[in-house]
């Protein structure tokens, strides 16, 4: 860790059951109101925009709904997204739903300002900076794991892996995080974007680029998320086990804003681009075994997470501590009923190498991670998932 440090979030960050009356507030604060409201359908069929929708209009401004956002998505979707947003002079953007409606969100505000597609501002291929902040950006999750609504992060999927616009332009005016949202959240939904949330927090936490306020975020979340996970899961109905995943996940995501997620996020990418596993899953089967090759290098720090999550024994080795971690991760994604090999994704061993080849161009990612990743320890690490095999 560097002697100096920055933490970075949107200024204005609501969170509890109920708050999502607070656009209310942010409307009457606005001069021009034509809002476009962007989610996905399944949100919408389930209700999840109707208060919303009412307050936008009881409020006497405009109002268009987008709804055609697909998860995990691809250029080509956020692309039409931005056609149609560039044809209509809107004034504020209201992102609802999961990370991929609310990076869509995000990206289409800020694009909407500015000359040029998607692909031209990606992290991997594109050659253009943007200049200015767009349209007035208010993001509230309906999910609780990407922590989308607090980073200055879009990710798409490009065919064979996923890329990124990263840039201060997008992060979010205004953040409103109603555990209410969530409560809807099917079973398997829940466990991949807790399991997401927790993987932001471990790799903020061990990241390179951590400093004392990431630390925090990071610690706190690991704490919270770990106790309610598997309530929430099994339970989906516990109110406050929801309320305790909202704010887990809202606490990684400024964490992992600030020191970055790393090696599991990294070999989670191509899974996602290559085989439409979702974001949450990917980095739920990879976790442990990324851990299993990376403890070595990162033993004090495991050493705390093992006192958070509660498998610390004094009279163990600080090596044996971190190690413990290690099968903790893999019995809690085994735990939630999530896939714990890469073989029950239908993946096969012949498509080892292609996954290496695209883990190894996300170099941002892989530079944050505490011990260098070589391209056969990246390898290596697929194997292991491939076959189900935690040697640590
Ligand atoms: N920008 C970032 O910082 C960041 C960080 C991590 C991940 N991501 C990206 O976020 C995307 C994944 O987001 P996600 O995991 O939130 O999933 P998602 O947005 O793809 O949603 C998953 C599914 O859950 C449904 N859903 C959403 N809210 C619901 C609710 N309340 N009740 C019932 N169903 C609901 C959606 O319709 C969808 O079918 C990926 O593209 C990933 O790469 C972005
Ligand atoms: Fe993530």
């Amino acid at each position: 860790m560097k002697n100096d440090f920055s933490l970075i979030s949107p200024i204005e960050i609501h969170f509890g059951e109920g708050t999502i009356k607070e656009v209310k507030g942010i409307l009457k604060n606005q001069k021009r109101r034509n809002v476009c409201l962007i989610s996905d359908p399944i949100v919408r069929k389930l209700g999840l925009l109707n208060e919303l929708e009412e307050m936008i209009r009881a409020e006497g401004a405009g109002l268009t709904v987008l709804d055609e956002v697909e998860p995990e998505p691809s250029v080509i979707v956020a692309q039409k997204l931005l056609d149609k947003i560039r044809r209509q002079s809107f004034d504020l953007v209201i992102g609802v739903g999961g990370g991929s409606a609310l990076d869509i969100s995000k990206a289409i505000a800020v694009l909407a300002t500015h000359e040029g597609g998607i692909s031209d501002y990606l992290n991997l291929t594109g050659t253009k900076k943007l200049s200015n902040k767009g349209l007035t950006k208010v993001m509230i999750p309906t999910t609780a794991g990407t922590g989308a609504e607090v980073t200055d992060i879009a990710v798409f999927s490009t065919g064979d892996s996923k890329d990124v616009m990263t840039d201060k332009h997008l992060l979010a005016d205004y953040v409103i995080v109603d555990p209410a949202l969530t409560y809807s959240l099917p079973k398997r939904v829940t466990a991949a974007g807790a399991v997401d949330a927790f993987t932001h927090a471990i790799e903020s936490f061990t990241s390179k680029h951590s400093n004392p306020l990431t630390d925090i975020f990071s610690k706190d979340a690991m704490w919270r998320i770990n106790n309610w996970i598997r309530v929430a899961v099994w339970n989906g109905e516990h109110k406050e086990a929801r309320r305790q995943l909202s704010l887990g996940s809202l606490e990684a995501g400024i964490s992992f804003y600030n020191a970055g997620v790393a090696g599991v996020h990294a070999l989670a990418y191509p899974l996602g681009g290559q085989f439409k596993v979702s974001h949450g899953e990917s980095n739920a089967v990879l976790l442990p075994y990324v851990y299993a090759k990376i403890w070595p290098s990162c033993i004090s720090q495991l050493v705390e997470v093992s006192r958070i999550i509660g498998t610390h024994h004094e009279d163990r080795s600080n090596r044996d501590n971190a190690r413990y971690v290690v099968a903790e991760l893999f019995n809690l994604v085994s735990d939630l009923d999530l896939p714990t090999k890469l073989s029950d994704y239908g993946i096969s061993k012949g498509d080892l190498d292609q996954l290496t080849d695209n883990a190894l161009k996300q170099v941002r990612l892989l530079g944050r991670s505490p011990m260098n990743l070589s391209r056969q320890d990246i390898y290596e690490i697929y194997l292991n998932a491939f076959e189900g095999n935690l040697k640590f």
